[in-house]
């Protein structure tokens, strides 16, 4: 079994493969399933995974690891076995979100701070035994054309990560560092240019407390958004998202770290893909940079299915289809004509 941080981290940014994000709390995951008409049940959520987790050639293919939420790993299929025995038969390494979400911040008006650090190491040792490898904290980061993020909001979310991704490194478990600035955020009309003072802001300010933390950069992954203008004020073109994300992280993301695996949220499925493949044609990179999507992973998947048996076939067929363009993206290798050729 592979055990290093570093052996972890190569594994789950291998040529062209990324992760999918599946860890939705119950919450969110309720919101998803209302706008296909699905009740959130435990049996309901459990049945979707289930779904997504045995597209075999997929996921042997171009999924390097899940992201599970706390009631996934524990869970168990018809026949017994256990959820995460589907990802082990096809290679796939598990991973957990351990942050408890975000919470308004004391003082900070329309600011978060994310929660969890309180009995984070023995929830770790748990974990491990369950058989993750690697875990996720978000962090998310409010942003408008003129006043948020502020300094505080950005360092103690900061200060949070640190100290989760220090815990995790303990563990030997590999951490995913998600700092969120919003992409789909409200009121979302800031500029591409605003964006990426506020990223490179906060970037600094991460790795500024993950070098005091003593993280080690090369057990670890950095989970980014894109450089990109709010959601409601949609004018980049794909070649500009790419140059700017990449001269931000380029800026801010030290040659250590293996690996940058980006987030999809407020971008559409192909935009989510059309940047990832725009940012790697620009390459060579110090890194691999790769896809931890969420929705622009499942949203086709999860419509195709709608809840019904009869409908897994192709809910799978949706989520290849997803997985593999990421995959070509991943390489820089993506275009329309692929997209159509499905
Ligand atoms: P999205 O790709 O849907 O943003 O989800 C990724 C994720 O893990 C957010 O925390």
């Amino acid at each position: 079994m592979m055990e290093r941080l570093e052996d972890i981290a190569h594994a789950l940014i291998a040529e062209g493969k990324g992760i999918l994000a599946a860890d939705e709390s119950p919450n969110t995951i309720k919101k998803r399933f209302n706008a296909i008409r699905l009740e959130s049940t435990e049996e309901n959520r459990r049945n979707y995974r289930e779904m997504l987790f045995s597209t075999k050639e997929a996921m042997r293919k171009y999924i390097s690891g899940v992201i599970l939420h706390d009631e996934t790993i524990r869970q168990k299929v018809s026949d017994g076995s256990m959820l995460t025995d589907i990802l082990k038969a096809v290679g796939s390494l598990s991973g957990i979100k351990v942050d408890l979400g975000s919470k308004l911040l004391a003082a900070f008006p329309g600011e978060t701070i994310t929660e969890g650090l309180d009995g984070l190491r023995g929830r770790l040792r748990e974990y491990y035994e369950l058989g993750a490898r690697f875990a996720k904290w978000r962090a998310v980061i409010a942003i408008d054309r003129t006043h948020l993020p502020t300094r505080g909001a950005i360092r103690q979310n900061a200060h949070a990560l640190a100290r989760y991704a220090a815990l995790c490194q303990e563990a030997g478990i590999v951490p995913i560092i998600e700092p969120e600035v919003l992409m789909d955020g409200n009121p979302g009309n800031h500029s591409i240019d605003r964006c990426y003072d506020v990223t490179r802001c906060v970037l600094e300010q991460v790795f500024a407390a993950l070098g005091e933390a003593r993280v080690k950069f090369k057990g670890m992954l950095l989970k980014p958004n894109m450089v990109i203008d709010g959601e409601n004020a949609r004018h980049a073109s794909v070649e500009e998202v790419a140059e700017k994300t990449l001269h931000c992280l380029k800026e801010t993301v030290p040659a250590a770290v293996p690996g940058i695996v980006f987030l999809s949220g407020g971008q559409s499925d192909e935009e989510a893909t059309a940047h990832l493949s725009a940012m790697n044609s620009l390459g060579p990179l110090p890194w691999a940079l790769t896809f931890s999507y969420g929705r622009a992973l499942q949203a086709a998947a999860m419509a195709a299915w709608g809840g019904k048996k009869e409908n897994i076939a192709v809910g799978q067929h949706a989520f290849s289809h997803r997985a593999r363009m990421n995959y070509l993206a991943a390489l820089g290798k993506w275009s329309q004509q692929q997209e159509k050729a499905a």
